[in-house]
């Protein structure tokens, strides 16, 4: 409720967000609110197969398979993997909490690693470390929509006979070496949830080059069922609701409506915002979870490929202006690696206190992004029950409690860039230096 006062109270500038489902656009929004009652569409359908394999050209794989979320992916690709319970894989402690939790649910043992204080990605020297006779896997995750440093976990995986699992939720079109993600592990995954370059709502994608890898997977995916209707008619009502209500034309009533419907749903249905629920803060798996990829998201999921390069390039261009500006003020900038590209999902800064800087900016009705404010996301996470030992990982900690993501998304105007940017420079003490 503070929320709608508060709108009633400011001067009226435009709120920027750090996601308004930013690859939705108001035309597909009003298409996708036509599904909410065709039912024929929540189960089994052509299109699914049709998604799977335009995504699998589009990455470069052999092979690709469909599921409701990414995490589903990852929980599904270890199954097929054989990593059972007591076998242990290494993971960056700098990530979202439903990644460990894939691998609690089979009670395999997350072993993590630090990660590199420039590039956020893992570092290659604590995965060494890491290894011991248990494990079986190691996680590669792209941070950002950076491609981590893939010759040489490659090198490790091979060397101790481990998988290559790749994490590419963040960075879908990133490649290293000229080569996409994807490309250099058995095996990766996708997200396209709310906050992700495309979006099907939720959904997820794993891809690979393996044909028994790929055979295993299918005949997992089999077995799932298809998410509930009253899921579905949340999902596309959020895919409907967020770009419409947050349409820059429709401010003065769609901004206040947006908070009543999820104050009312806060409240009451809590349905809105299914992106983790309360069960997975706490290591549990939520119902429903072994679910694939409905037609509906299937159909939202190949409009949305159409404009994957095209939405990266508004990314990148949107990110070689802050860096130009940053430069000016001799602020560090992102760090991008030799031999990769970088798709900026998120484009991070540091600062003193990722807390303080978040409250300022909203204060000039700038939402930020704070990934990853805790070594696992989100700061209500259940870190012990994930065996996660604090004082651990320590640049992960230090990350955690320093870096914010500006917003940057397609949607972004030229206006809304030289806003984020003139916070920036009337805060310039509070930032890291060059
Ligand atoms: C690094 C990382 N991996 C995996 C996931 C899981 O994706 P999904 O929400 O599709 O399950 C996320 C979620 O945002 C993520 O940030």
């Amino acid at each position: 409720m503070n929320n709608i006062l508060n709108y009633f109270n400011r001067k009226h500038i435009k709120k920027i967000y750090i996601n308004p489902l930013p690859a939705i656009s108001k035309r597909e929004a009003l298409q996708i609110a036509s599904f909410f009652f065709k039912q024929e569409l929540f189960g089994a359908g052509p299109e699914i197969k049709q998604f799977e394999d335009e995504f699998k050209q589009y990455a470069n794989n052999k092979y690709a398979l469909s599921f409701a979320k990414a995490r589903v992916g990852l929980y599904t690709i270890l199954k097929a993997l054989n990593i059972k319970q007591g076998d242990e894989v290494i993971l960056p402690a700098y990530t979202c909490v439903v990644v460990p939790n894939a691998l609690s649910y089979h009670g395999i043992i997350p072993k993590y690693v630090d990660i590199e204080p420039k590039t956020y990605n893992m570092d290659v020297s604590a995965v060494k470390k890491a290894i011991t006779k248990k494990t079986k896997a190691i996680i590669a995750h792209h941070i950002y929509g950076q491609p981590c440093n893939l010759s040489e976990l490659r090198e490790i995986a091979r060397k101790y006979n481990l998988y290559l699992i790749e994490d590419a939720a963040q960075s879908l079109g990133a490649e290293y070496k000229h080569k996409k993600v994807g490309n250099f592990g058995d095996v990766a995954f996708f997200s396209f949830d709310y906050t992700k370059n495309i979006t099907t709502g939720q959904g997820g994608m794993i891809t690979t080059n393996n044909k028994d890898i790929y055979e295993h997977i299918l005949e997992i995916q089999k077995t799932y069922s298809f998410p509930s209707e009253k899921y579905l008619q949340c999902l596309l009502l959020n895919l409907t609701r967020i770009p419409i209500l947050l349409d820059s034309s429709f401010n003065i009533l769609g901004e206040p409506l947006h908070h009543l419907t999820n104050a009312i749903d806060s409240k009451t249905l809590k349905i809105l915002s299914p992106s983790m629920t309360a069960e997975e803060m706490s290591a549990a798996m939520p119902a429903e979870y072994r679910s694939r990829m409905p037609a509906v998201l299937a159909i939202i999921g190949r409009q949305q490929l159409n404009k994957i390069d095209a939405i990266n390039r508004i990314r990148i261009k949107n990110a070689d202006y802050f860096t130009q500006e940053l430069e000016k003020m001799n602020i560090a900038a992102p760090v991008i690696a030799e031999d990769r590209t970088h798709v900026f999902l998120r484009y991070t800064l540091r600062c003193k206190n990722n807390q303080e800087m978040a409250a300022i900016f909203n204060k000039h009705q700038i939402n930020i992004g704070l990934w990853f404010n805790n070594p696992l996301y989100p700061a209500t996470a259940d870190m012990g029950k994930l065996l996660y030992a604090k004082g651990s990982c320590k640049q992960a900690e230090i990350a955690s409690r320093q870096v914010i993501n500006l917003p940057n998304h397609a949607k972004m105007t030229e206006n809304d860039l030289e806003r984020v940017i003139a916070v920036v420079k009337r805060y310039k003490e509070e930032f890291n230096q060059k």
